[in-house]
């Protein structure tokens, strides 16, 4: 009988999905580049559903229906590009070839385009959830043609997470759409992060706090509006003691953040769009200044490392403003990355429906909080919603928490805390709402010494100054 669906590449996240779509009651073709990595899927997973196992790429293709649906998961870049040239010759007009890697969405859209000239669907697919998501039910963010969508909605919902019910998968849009989603919920993913780290940091400096002691705030936390996935396994984490040591676990890992890349991206693509996604772009730079462990010791030895107390009068009063800062923060970096989306979809023509992305980022993937349900709400009420900022629920949620959120920044400067998630958001929401900004300045600077020219408040056109004359204005 010929499979349903195919995946190459069974590393854990690609064994993992095969073994999700054949446990969901489809028969499934696998393939590895070494052999021994299929035959060890069989082996040990063969009784959960239908594997249909091939040494050679032409076996494997040879044992799908069609269309000929074929997900790829192996290492982004070279990697897939190897495996998309092998299979392309292989298939047959109609075919899908599915790279559910965290591949970069120009990649994506390359692909795409290579693959429609001949008369092949290419599917970039987020797939978010880790091990576990892939295993047990993954969000899943497909791009490509909605005719692909039409063969792969039904498998892809059918093995997603559900929440209420709703599968958490739905067609992103067009060629690259699915990557670049994917991408940008890896910056809130880092963004999320980061913040989560700073009020550990701060609850650590104000309360002299235990790690496990922190770890119960945050099990309490995880109880109101932040409950999240992070939020929870940043409980496991903190409570954790170090085998070896008897340690707090937190105390012996190396204080370097690494990345593979994805938060990189999203700044990188932020910047080309023009959106201010300051939040996510903290994050990851504070992951590359901790890596700069020689740097760090040069100013460690010309500055000392002495910090001031936080001066915590009332406990309970300081737990609940890093709370609300916390908060407030995170809706600024969901409300950038969104904005980044919404920005993405208009310059690549997608048509991304934010609400639909809040759906199915409910379950099943990393950034996944009950705090998702308020953002499809804003956008069902508001689909063109200029901010999620100024969506009613999160307006007043960030009017509520606006004192702490200062409090708790002015403390972390005091005390020599660095918050550079906390900071910017705070400054970022302050920057939003000012009557006037300092650009003006700006302007006239750019005007001084480059004839940039400026617009005025008063009336249209476009002006320049004589500065090195007669100081006069002229239309430029
Ligand atoms: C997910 C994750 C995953 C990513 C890790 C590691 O949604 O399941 O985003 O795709 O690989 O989070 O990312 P970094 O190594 O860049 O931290």
């Amino acid at each position: 009988d010929l499979a349903q669906i195919g995946v190459t590449g069974l590393a854990v996240m690609g064994r993992n999905l095969a073994r999700n779509l054949a446990r969901n009651g489809y028969a499934v073709a696998v393939h590895n580049r070494s052999p021994e990595r299929t035959r060890r899927l069989v082996d040990e997973f063969g009784h959960e559903g239908t594997f249909v196992a091939s040494e050679s790429m032409a076996d494997f293709v040879a044992s799908l229906a069609r269309p000929r649906a074929v997900i790829i998961m192996v290492k982004a870049g070279g990697p897939t590009d190897a495996v998309i040239d092998e299979l392309v010759p292989l298939l047959e007009e109609g075919d899908i070839v599915i790279d559910a890697g965290n591949a970069h969405f120009a990649d994506t859209r390359r692909r795409e385009q290579a693959l429609r000239g001949h008369g092949l669907h290419f599917v970039g697919t987020g797939v978010s959830g880790g091990e576990e998501g892939a295993l047990l039910g993954p969000s899943i963010m497909p791009g490509g043609s909605p005719e692909s969508y039409r063969t792969l909605g039904p498998m892809f919902e059918k093995i997603s997470a559900k929440v209420d019910g709703t599968p958490c998968c739905t067609h992103i849009g067009p060629d690259g759409a699915g990557h670049f989603v994917k991408m940008v919920h890896n910056g809130i993913e880092y963004a999320d992060m980061q913040l989560i780290a700073e009020a550990y940091d701060l609850l650590r400096a104000g309360l002299g706090a235990t790690p496990a002691e922190i770890a119960d705030i945050f099990r309490t936390w995880n109880t109101g509006d932040l409950e999240s996935f992070l939020i929870e396994i940043t409980a496991d984490v903190l409570g954790h003691v170090d085998n070896e040591t008897g340690k707090a676990f937190v105390d012996i890992v190396l204080d370097q953040a690494e990345q593979k890349g994805t938060g990189r991206w999203t700044v990188q693509s932020a910047l080309d769009l023009g959106v201010p996604i300051t939040g996510i772009a903290e994050a990851t730079f504070a992951r590359s200044l901790s890596g700069h462990a020689d740097q760090r010791e040069a100013a460690r030895a010309a500055f000392g490392t002495d910090r001031a107390a936080i001066e915590v009068t009332d406990r309970d009063q300081f737990v609940e403003d890093v709370r609300r800062a916390l908060y407030a923060s995170k809706i600024v970096a969901y409300a950038q990355g969104f904005d980044h989306i919404e920005a993405g979809s208009a310059e690549f023509g997608w048509d991304i429906d934010r609400g639909s992305l809040a759906t199915i980022w409910r379950g099943g993937c990393i950034i996944r909080a009950r705090f998702l349900n308020r953002i499809r709400e804003a956008y069902d009420e508001n689909p063109g919603l200029k901010s999620l900022m100024v969506a009613p629920y999160f307006a007043a949620a960030i009017n509520d928490g606006v004192p702490s959120w200062r409090r708790v920044v002015m403390a972390a400067a005091e005390a020599g805390i660095p918050t550079p998630a906390f900071s910017s958001s705070l400054s970022y929401f302050d920057g939003l709402r000012a009557e006037r900004l300092p650009a003006s300045l700006i302007q006239g600077l750019r005007d001084n010494f480059g004839a940039h020219t400026y617009r005025r408040t008063d009336r249209d056109g476009t002006f320049h100054v004589e500065w090195a004359g007669d100081k006069k204005e002229h239309t430029a």
